[in-house]
C-alpha cells in the first residue's frame, strides 16, 4: 500500500491546488461545451432530442462516479487534495442531472405533467431516476457550508451518505432502461462496485482492528 502512496503521491504532480481545481473544472465543463458546439453546427444526427438526453444522462453518472472516487482515492492512496474538489464535482453531476431532467420535461414531454407522472409511476427505470433526482438535488441544495451548520454536523453527514444510492438509483435507471446490449451500463455497475467495495473493506478493517 505505502508504494501505492508513494506512486500516486508522485502522480499528483506539483501543480498548485488552484491550478488543479480549474483544469477539474475545465474538464466537467468540457463534455457540456461539446455538446452545445455540436447543437449549433447540426452534429447530434437524425434524432438530435434523444441524443441530447443520452449524452447529459450519461455524463451525469459519470461524473456522480468520479464524485464518489474521491473517498476511496484518499483511503487507498492517501490522496487528499481530490476531496477538496468533491463539492464541485458533485454539483457539476447536479448540473447534468438537472439539464438531463429539463431536457426530458420541456423538449421530450412539452411539460405535459400528467404524462410525465403516469412514467414516473410505471416505468420503473424512470422512477429509479426520479428517486435519484430528489437526493442529487437534496445533497446540492445543502451543499453550501451554512447548511452545515444549520443541520448540525451528524445530520448534514447522515444526508450527504444517500449520495451510495443516488450512485446505485443511477445505475439501476441504465440498467433498466438498455434492452439488449447490457455492456456499458454493466461497466457502470463494476466501476460503482469497486468504489463502494473499497469502503466496505476499509470500514470492516478500521471495526476489526
Ligand atoms: C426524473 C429523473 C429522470 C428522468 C425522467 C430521466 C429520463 C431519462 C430518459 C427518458 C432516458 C432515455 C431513454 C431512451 O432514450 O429510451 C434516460 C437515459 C439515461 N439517464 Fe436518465 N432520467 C432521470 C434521472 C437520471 C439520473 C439521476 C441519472 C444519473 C445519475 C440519469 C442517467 C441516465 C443515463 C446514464 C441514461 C442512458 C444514456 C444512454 O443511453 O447512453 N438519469 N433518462
Amino acid at each position: 500500500m505505502s508504494t501505492n502512496v508513494d506512486t500516486m503521491n508522485r502522480l499528483s504532480f506539483s501543480m498548485p491546488y488552484r491550478a488543479k481545481w480549474w483544469l477539474m473544472f475545465g474538464l466537467m465543463a468540457a463534455p457540456l461545451a461539446w455538446l452545445i458546439g455540436s447543437a449549433l453546427t447540426g452534429g447530434l444526427g437524425a434524432n438530435p432530442i434523444e441524443a441530447i438526453n443520452r449524452f447529459l444522462g450519461d455524463w451525469a453518472l459519470r461524473i456522480l462516479l468520479v464524485t464518489l472516487a474521491v473517498t476511496p482515492l484518499k483511503l487507498m492512496f492517501g490522496l487528499t487534495w481530490p476531496v477538496r474538489m468533491r463539492r464541485m464535482l458533485g454539483l457539476w453531476a447536479f448540473a447534468y442531472v438537472a439539464l438531463h431532467i429539463t431536457n426530458y420535461v420541456a423538449i421530450d414531454q412539452f411539460f405535459d405533467w400528467g404524462d410525465i407522472w403516469r412514467d414516473i409511476l410505471k416505468r420503473k427505470f424512470i422512477t429509479a431516476g426520479f428517486v435519484a433526482f430528489l437526493i442529487i438535488s437534496a445533497l446540492a441544495a445543502t451543499s453550501w457550508n451554512g447548511a452545515i451548520k444549520r443541520m448540525g454536523v451528524q445530520a448534514w453527514k447522515r444526508l450527504h451518505k444517500l449520495v451510495y444510492w443516488a450512485g446505485v438509483l443511477g445505475c439501476l435507471h441504465y440498467i433498466w432502461m438498455v434492452k439488449a446490449d447490457l455492456r456499458e451500463p454493466l461497466i457502470h455497475i463494476a466501476i460503482l462496485a469497486v468504489l463502494l467495495g473499497v469502503r466496505v473493506y476499509h470500514n470492516l478493517r478500521v471495526y476489526y482492528a
